[in-house]
């Protein structure tokens, strides 16, 4: 038999690597924010409007951070049937920690006991609302390398963003996005451009080990953010320089057919577009800028690192940018509008909410800027291009298909009262890190095929049942058609990478 590395080498290093299936899961329980603002007494319009938040999902003491993800992965290991056993690496990102040693991604692997795969790579990764990323360039990173032995990459990113009372309140949300990754994607991470910015803040951490709610300097975020935004993009329009054909034009917004930002609240997103328009606006040479711009010449002696609360500039650049948000990045804010901020899958989030508003052929060949932020900071500005396979069996249209019922999805959820949200963070905080504990919160309320925390024993050790993936309950029915086995989104044969690849190296390698 010859060897599994001389067999690659033959068959050439795997090529468009990236996501080719994804799936979201989010709480079913939310609570209204206009609602919300009454409960809070601030002035009506501050979330909704200021903030651009239209609900907040939530969790009950039923869900944590690994029920969250092995809810996720469940969903696309049952919809993708990419197998247990045909995945090499899994990766965990995020800042949900509940144990300081045992990972997440250790407890996702009693999934995988069935199908005997334990030689799987990866583990945790934490950085604020960043670890789904790192997440994601470690598996594409892993594909791509010497040590691939033909199987799959799985990125499984969730969290539970709660806020002690008070302003940051309203920009809580929770959810998990898990994503299968190898060659041949329906969405490909393009070379060459990746650009990041990291640097040493106190923005938003958390040094309370035994609380789930963060220290926020929501000012100093905000800056730290659009700084961020700004430094990637320059980086990323640099890089792009040396990749881009000679005849194509130089890095701007229009190089972008939709440009995704992680989103902590959804003004801030519609903020980063205009922040951007107004970076293009910096970097127009002097001789196009009346054939390009009118009325904003006042502001070309502004200085980047001077704006960030500049209320002239900003109003300036929404106004002119409005039509590139429209086109470009409001179809992407339907789960962070409807969810809020779910850390570190926000930015996917906002993927998922991309593709179910997509059609192939506006996603084929298309590039979509994705921004991740994560506090403390670590940012990236990354792209993905849309396979150029558009038929009706292509792993594109199988993408797009797989998110047909996201709109059902958060129409069927339960709307709780703010005085019950509000019980229930108080619940949270007096249980957290709680042992031994039997949560209390309502099963029946969950959407089918969630996992839940059972109990907690006297040596915090947790335990989990899946709900049933058909239900009774009138709220959660309207969804379990998406859970059931008529549902699921197979892999395109002609274009699923197992099929033309090496066996997984596991067959080889345990026959030794
Ligand atoms: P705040 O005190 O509510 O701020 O805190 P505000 O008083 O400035 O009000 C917010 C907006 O509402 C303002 O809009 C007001 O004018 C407007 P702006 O002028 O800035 O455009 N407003 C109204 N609009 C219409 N009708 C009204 C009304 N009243 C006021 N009646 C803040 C807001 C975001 C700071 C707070 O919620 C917070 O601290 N949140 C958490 C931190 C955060 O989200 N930071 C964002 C960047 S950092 C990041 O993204 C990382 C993160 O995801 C964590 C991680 O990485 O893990 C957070």
């Amino acid at each position: 038999m010859p060897s599994f590395r001389s067999s690659m080498t033959e068959r050439g290093w795997p090529q468009d690597v990236g996501i080719i299936a994804i799936e979201v899961y989010f709480p079913s329980q939310c609570v209204d924010q206009q609602q919300l603002e009454s409960f809070d007494g601030v002035s009506q319009g501050k979330y909704t409007i200021g903030l651009g938040q239209t609900k907040m999902g939530f969790c009950s003491d039923r869900e944590d951070i690994n029920s969250l993800c092995l809810t996720a992965l469940s969903r696309l290991m049952e919809k993708s049937q990419a197998g247990y056993e045909n995945i090499g690496r899994l990766e965990v990102g995020t800042e949900t920690i509940i144990d300081k040693s045992k990972s997440v991604k250790s407890v996702l692997m009693q999934l995988f006991e069935e199908s005997g795969n334990t030689d799987i790579e990866g583990i945790d990764t934490t950085n604020a609302c960043y670890g789904g990323t790192a997440a994601l360039i470690n598996a594409v990173n892993w594909v791509e390398s010497s040590a691939w032995d033909g199987r799959y990459a799985v990125v499984v990113c969730g969290d539970i963003a709660v806020y002690a009372s008070g302003a940051a309140r309203p920009t809580g949300g929770a959810g998990a996005v898990a994503m299968l990754v190898g060659p041949h994607a329906s969405l490909v991470m393009e070379r060459g451009v990746r650009s990041s910015h990291m640097a040493h803040v106190y923005d938003f951490y958390k040094p309370d080990l035994s609380s789930e709610y963060p220290t926020v300097d929501g000012k100093l975020s905000i800056q730290c953010y659009l700084s961020s935004l700004d430094n990637c993009y320059s980086t990323y329009s640099r890089k792009f320089a040396c990749i881009k054909e000679a005849s194509s034009p130089p890095m701007s917004l229009s190089q972008f057919d939709a440009m995704l930002f992680h989103s902590p609240f959804c003004k801030l997103v519609q903020k980063s577009l205009a922040r951007l328009a107004f970076n293009d606006f910096l970097n127009t040479p002097k001789e196009e800028l009346t054939q390009k711009y009118t009325g904003l010449e006042a502001y070309r002696e502004k200085k980047l690192e001077d704006t960030y609360f500049d209320r002239d500039v900003e109003k300036a650049f929404m106004t002119n940018s409005t039509e590139q948000f429209n086109q470009k990045t409001k179809p992407s804010l339907l789960l962070a509008t409807q969810v809020g901020n779910m850390y570190t899958p926000s930015l996917y989030g906002g993927l998922v909410s991309l593709i179910a508003q997509s059609t192939v052929e506006s996603l084929s060949g298309s590039r979509v800027g994705m921004f991740s932020y994560g506090s403390g900071l670590a940012a990236t500005l990354f792209s993905l291009k849309g396979s150029l396979d558009r038929g009706p069996d292509s792993a594109l249209a199988k993408l797009i298909a797989s998110q047909a019922d996201l709109q059902c999805r958060l129409k069927a959820r339960t709307e709780i009262q703010p005085d019950v949200f509000a019980q229930t963070m108080k619940l949270r905080e007096e249980t957290h890190h709680k042992a031994p504990y039997i949560p209390v919160g309502d099963t029946k309320v969950l959407f089918p095929g969630t996992w839940y925390l059972t109990h907690v024993d006297d040596l915090h050790r947790r335990l989990y049942e899946r709900h049933s993936l058909s239900t009774s309950n009138v709220a959660t029915k309207a969804v379990d058609v998406a859970y059931t086995k008529e549902a699921s989104i197979s892999l395109p044969n002609a274009s699923n990478p197992l099929s033309s690849l090496p066996q997984p190296v596991l067959s080889n390698s345990s026959q030794q």
